[in-house]
């Protein structure tokens, strides 16, 4: 792993392998190596005894260091160890998305899209390694105990059409397998599908530290019903932030939503300099002017910037009051921010997939229904599948779930990496939940 990695080369004191650390631009450098030191003191005493004391470790294998790195896509003989240098794609773009329709992650974050290698010119490989197309992508984060980072990416790295596992499998198999230096055999005593792990960590990590929201927000861009923006004072925001280099706009039909951040590696993905360069293409697809960029819950978004992405509570994502129809996700919300979801057997998940929620209009209120069958209240707790003999029928109080007409839910505990927990109706239990519909 890349953090045993840097943890090993801390001990040993060298600077030459320092992870993010040495990105150059000022405001990011910390923000993107905190939370690799944060997760790092996790393993720190059972990871760093095994990785001193025997030269293995436990967690897996540690990726080639790299002295003397060339810069990728700047090299000007070629280059051997790939390794260590990115390529063919060695510019590396770490992608985000501002989706409103429907609206995903919280209301004052962009979210994650991906972490593309492109080749040096625009053009870019695709599913390069099929035997490494892993449809596990979440168990594969847990197995290897990274929690937070799931939680995260439970967050912050969504899919519009709610399937997150579906989008990560496909970011991986689609853009993570042609990244040479993920390469399995570039990692000594590789443990399998560990270069995953490293692909989600990293690109999370550089999200992080390249808070669209915030940066815009400064610069007075925000979202809006009525206002529009120029190219240039988005670029112009931006590069306030990020100096020296502009990024890629996308824009569907004259709406933002899209931007994409480049960088050149010095060294590896896993341990290497990460280094912002210009587009390598020309690929932005928003208008020079009249761009809109509109709130993600149809003009109630908050006013105010947050102070910070990392790491930031989320906010809720429905729309207050929306009613209960078709289909869509029962988010919980804790203290009014959203906190996992509701999965297909009724129980409350942070790191799994929503299940998919039909309502059905039924006398004064609705039923649900999941995958697993009808919805209820069983012995205290909400339930869907076969032991919901008859479907409860809910109605909607300011836009949450109620039963009885009671809209408040509670659990024994806030649902949090692979832990499920039963949502029960009422208040009896020590942490109040709200459950609130997101049409999809
Ligand atoms: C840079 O290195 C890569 C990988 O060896 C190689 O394919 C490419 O041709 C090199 N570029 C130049 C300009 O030599
Ligand atoms: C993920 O899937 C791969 C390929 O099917 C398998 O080898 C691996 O053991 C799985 N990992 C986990 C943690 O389930």
């Amino acid at each position: 792993m890349a953090i045993l990695h840097s943890l090993a080369f801390a001990i040993k004191g060298s600077i030459q392998d320092a992870p993010s650390a040495s990105v150059v631009y000022a405001s990011g450098t910390m923000a993107s190596s905190v939370p690799s030191l944060r997760s790092l003191s996790k393993f720190a005493l059972g990871g760093a005894q095994v990785l001193l004391g025997t030269g293995q470790t436990v967690l897996g294998g540690t990726p080639q260091s790299c002295p003397n790195a060339q810069l990728s896509c700047h090299n000007t003989t070629a280059v051997e160890n790939l390794c260590c240098f990115n390529a063919p794609g060695g510019q590396l773009l770490q992608t985000q998305f501002w989706d409103t329709q429907p609206a995903t992650g919280p209301d004052n974050s962009w979210t994650l899209h991906g972490l593309w290698p492109d080749r040096c010119d625009g053009t870019y490989d695709a599913n390069c390694d099929p035997s490494r197309a892993y449809t596990n992508i979440s168990s594969i984060i847990s197995s290897f105990g990274k929690t937070e980072l799931l939680d995260y990416m439970n967050t912050f790295w969504k899919d519009y059409q709610g399937d997150d596992e579906t989008f990560w499998e496909h970011e991986w198999s689609k853009h993570g397998t042609c990244i040479s230096t993920l390469e399995p055999t570039c990692y000594s005593d590789h443990k399998a599908t560990e270069e995953v792990v490293d692909y989600f960590q990293k690109a999370v990590d550089l999200f992080k530290s390249l808070p669209s929201y915030e940066w815009l927000s400064a610069a007075g861009i925000t979202p809006s019903t009525s206002q529009t923006y120029t190219s240039q004072q988005i670029q112009d925001a931006i590069t306030a932030k990020r100096p020296g280099v502009t990024v890629t706009l996308g824009c569907k039909s004259g709406v933002f939503n899209e931007i994409w951040y480049h960088y050149d590696v010095r060294g590896s993905l896993q341990t290497g300099e990460f280094v912002p360069s210009n587009p390598d293409g020309m690929k932005s697809t928003c208008p020079t002017s009249g761009i809109k960029y509109l709130p993600k819950n149809g003009g109630s978004s908050p006013t105010s910037a947050p102070t910070t992405t990392s790491g930031a509570t989320p906010t809720q994502t429905s729309t207050p009051g929306t009613s209960f129809s078709g289909r869509g996700f029962l988010n919980v919300n804790v203290n009014g921010a959203k906190k996992g979801c509701i999965i297909t057997v009724g129980t409350w998940y942070t790191s799994g997939t929503c299940a998919t929620i039909t309502a059905t209009a039924a006398g004064d209120g609705f039923t649900l229904s999941s995958s697993k069958g009808k919805c209820g209240v069983v012995s205290g707790a909400f339930t869907c599948g076969g032991s919901v003999t008859t479907a409860t029928t809910f109605t909607s109080s300011n836009g949450k779930l109620a039963a009885g007409g009671n809209a408040a839910w509670s659990a024994d505990k806030v649902a949090s990496g692979t832990t499920q927990e039963k949502v029960y109706a009422g208040s009896d239990h020590s942490t109040k939940v709200e459950l609130v519909w997101q049409g999809v």
